[in-house]
């Protein structure tokens, strides 16, 4: 069978990005600048087709053995012109930012692209994430998807996937403990946290704030979103001598960050003038509890709102003046995770680390930009032109 013979120049790739180490990305954190939103989606669309052909180009060079035939059967959706069973261990269903990544899966590897997508939503359950997987490895699927609740524990259940032959791409968070995968794609999430940090940093200089006292609502505990954000932000504010009163688990849901919220306004009651909520639906709900203990939140208010993931519903609290800075977590893996299956299709070798294009967002039209691990980056002001767009 072809598609045998396809597994194991995927094994030999999978060997070949292990020694190739983390190197080599096509977009490394540095290169990936937050911008101009709007106007540059555009740009994003076109720069895709340019790097799909690049990606084309260096399949062909990474190996002259590939031949025409299965480079075009790749492009077709399938290297013997049947369909590609994907296994997608997905997260759950907790956030707008989760939606927005299924539906990127599932319009992406759908029946008319040629593949048979296998969703297991794991609800936030990480062992059954990882029977997830070994169903998938049962059923002999061609390619895995995961996007790690937690970031250890993988080693085990990645060898399995590799002694079976089935390469194995991760998305969004990462895995710490193992490198036993083709490709990961996804975010720098540190820097989401060094970016809302120095965002702070420079709004709180512009407006004469002289003292931070920061609450923090975290995403779910051991999640790499969660670890890089709370670094990123922690490190900016040692930096400064800032004050973070608090930080504890909202589990990324609207509900958690309600419940957190409702305990920090009896806790800090006057003391604290900054909530950071490490994502959008935190955010409403710690909205929800500020607005019911008589805090007063948002663009010139008492509390600065500072959230991440910047979905339509969160954009929109932007505008509205209700969050004052949004920092993008890009859920569209999709088009990205099908280059890496196309490359590996035709017989190359993908890119081990594969990042995603992020806009940082902001109400006020005061800072044009702000520097992030040396390199200065835009922030956009939100229009009802940007939320459209978004996803
Ligand atoms: O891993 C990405 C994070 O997970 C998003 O910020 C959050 O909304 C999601 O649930």
């Amino acid at each position: 069978m072809k598609r045998k013979i396809v597994s194991v120049l995927m094994c030999a790739s999978m060997t070949a990005a292990l020694f190739a180490g983390c190197g080599g990305s096509s977009d490394t954190a540095a290169d990936a600048p937050a911008n101009d939103a709007a106007a540059d989606k555009a740009e994003d669309k076109a720069d895709d087709a340019a790097a799909d052909d690049a990606a084309a180009d260096d399949a062909a060079a990474d190996d002259a053995a590939a031949d025409d035939a299965a480079a075009d059967d790749a492009a077709a959706g399938g290297s013997d012109g049947g369909t590609i069973t994907i296994g997608f261990a997905q997260v759950g269903h907790e956030s707008d930012w989760r939606t927005a990544s299924t539906k990127s899966c599932q319009d992406v590897f759908s029946t008319e692209n040629g593949y048979d997508l296998q969703f297991v939503d794991c609800d936030n359950d990480a062992a059954a994430q990882i029977e997830a997987v070994r169903g998938f490895i049962q059923q002999a699927v061609d390619y895995i998807i995961i996007d790690p609740i937690v970031s250890t524990g993988w080693d085990t259940v990645l060898t399995e996937c590799e002694d079976a032959g089935i390469p194995v791409i991760v998305i969004d968070r990462t895995i710490d403990d193992s490198d036993k995968y083709v490709s990961w794609v996804g975010s720098n999430f540190k820097t989401e946290g060094l970016a809302a940090g120095e965002w702070l940093k420079a709004y709180a200089a512009e407006k004469g704030i002289s003292e931070i006292n920061a609450l923090v609502i975290e995403g779910s505990t051991g999640a790499s979103a969660t670890l890089g954000r709370t670094e990123g932000f922690k490190e900016i504010a040692d930096a400064n001598g800032w004050t973070i009163l608090d930080s504890q688990t909202g589990d990324f849901t609207e509900a958690g960050g309600q419940e957190v919220m409702e305990s920090y306004c009896k806790s800090y009651e006057g003391k604290f003038n900054v909530v950071v909520c490490q994502n959008d639906n935190e955010a409403f709900g710690a909205m929800t509890a500020m607005k019911n203990a008589g805090v007063e939140y948002g663009v010139g208010k008492d509390v600065i709102v500072i959230s991440f993931d910047a979905c339509t519903a969160g954009l929109e609290k932007v505008m509205s003046g209700d969050i004052n800075a949004d920092f993008e977590c890009n859920p569209l893996a999709a088009p990205d995770v099908e280059k890496v299956i196309q490359t590996l299709e035709s017989g190359g070798t993908p890119e081990k680390e594969i990042y995603m294009t992020e806009h940082w967002y902001v109400n006020e039209d005061i800072l044009s930009s702000i520097t992030v691990d040396g390199q200065e980056q835009p922030l956009t002001v939100v229009t009802q032109e940007i939320i459209d767009a978004q996803y």
